[in-house]
């Protein structure tokens, strides 16, 4: 899972793990996963990935990915955004997508744009159908294989209640859910999706100062490991990051007083918010629209999975 590192395989490692044997009666409802790929070298790895599983997971290798989505219940597109209308222009999709739930995993392209891609000239019964899948966006991070998600979901408001349970169980199986919507939803995806990287340049930074002073990169690894556990756990019961740190910077000529000074004389806060807007505002730009009133577009997909 981690070692190829994209979403549509930690999609599927977290939800694999979390619906394990034995199962219970929640875990019905994902019995056996349908993956598509492109290439043979990813099905290959994935293979050897999930030689474990390998009874309740199908590998398909084909551009088509019609007759996996015909076996399945619920449709994860996990597609780059370039890759999307390939996908999306095969005859039969749009009714094949209109019987389930779709959810798209793509930063960039909106349901909208998903439904919109799809093949329009299919004719059900010798008339062009009208028909619309329902597409949610929903936005997990690299953490889902870890079942450490943090999955920001566009808020589906026509969704049906069953499909909505649907969606919100699914990404729950592999970390934290929040809805939003509009301005708020590419806040926090970001926030959620763009964070860890972000971080990974505080903390590449710190590291080096500590190694530069004498630990090693393992022990660099160990130790910051812990204390971002320890920044986490009070985070989570609401505590805020202002009062942390005045906790931690009582002596008013310590060492951490000293080391926040630092910081704050090269403005790294402000810069780090001023980079966070350029991202919000980029996405925003990139994927205009919000949830649609009627319904669904989906994306191509990394994987599929089948609900029995
Ligand atoms: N990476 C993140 O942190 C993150 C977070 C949230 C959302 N997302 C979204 O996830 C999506 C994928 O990103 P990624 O980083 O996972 O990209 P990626 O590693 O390039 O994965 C895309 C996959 O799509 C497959 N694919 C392309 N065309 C296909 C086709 N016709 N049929 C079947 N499979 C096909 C490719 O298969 P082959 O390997 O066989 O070519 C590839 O494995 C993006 O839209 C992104 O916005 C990513």
């Amino acid at each position: 899972m981690s070692s190829t590192g994209n979403m549509g395989q930690s999609l599927l490692s977290g939800l694999l793990a979390a619906t394990s044997p034995p199962p219970d009666e929640d875990n019905e409802k994902l019995t056996h996963f349908i993956v598509t790929t492109r290439r043979r070298e990813t099905a290959e790895k994935l293979r050897q990935l999930h030689n474990e599983d390998r009874h309740r997971l199908t590998i398909y290798t084909s551009e088509n990915n019609l007759p996996a989505i015909r076996e399945s219940g619920t449709v994860i597109l996990a597609c780059r955004p370039g890759d999307l209308d390939g996908i999306l222009n095969t005859e039969g999709l749009r009714v094949e997508l209109s019987k389930k739930l779709v959810i798209s995993v793509l930063q960039t392209r909106t349901p909208q744009e998903i439904v919109d891609a799809l093949n329009d000239r299919v004719q059900v019964n010798g008339q062009a159908t009208n028909l619309v899948p329902t597409v949610v966006r929903a936005l997990p991070n690299l953490a889902a294989g870890w079942r450490l998600s943090m999955t920001i979901i566009e808020n589906p408001e026509p969704l049906p209640e069953e499909r909505l349970a649907m969606v919100t169980w699914i990404f729950e199986q592999i970390g934290a859910v929040k809805f939003l919507f509009g301005d708020a939803f590419y806040a926090g995806a970001m926030l959620a999706g763009a964070g860890p990287a972000v971080m990974s340049i505080a903390l590449s930074g710190m590291f080096d100062g500590c190694v530069e002073a004498g630990l090693t990169q393992a022990e660099t690894i160990a130790i910051g490991h812990r204390m971002l556990l320890g920044l986490a756990a009070p985070m989570g019961r609401q505590h805020h990051l202002l009062q942390m740190r005045e906790s931690a910077a009582t002596c008013p000529k310590g060492p951490i007083i000293k080391t926040l000074n630092q910081i704050e004389k090269h403005g790294v806060r402000g810069l780090l918010a001023d980079a966070m807007v350029e991202g919000i505002s980029c996405f925003a730009r990139e994927s205009p629209s919000g949830v649609t009133r009627q319904g669904p577009r989906s994306t191509q997909s990394r994987f599929i999975l089948s609900v029995n």
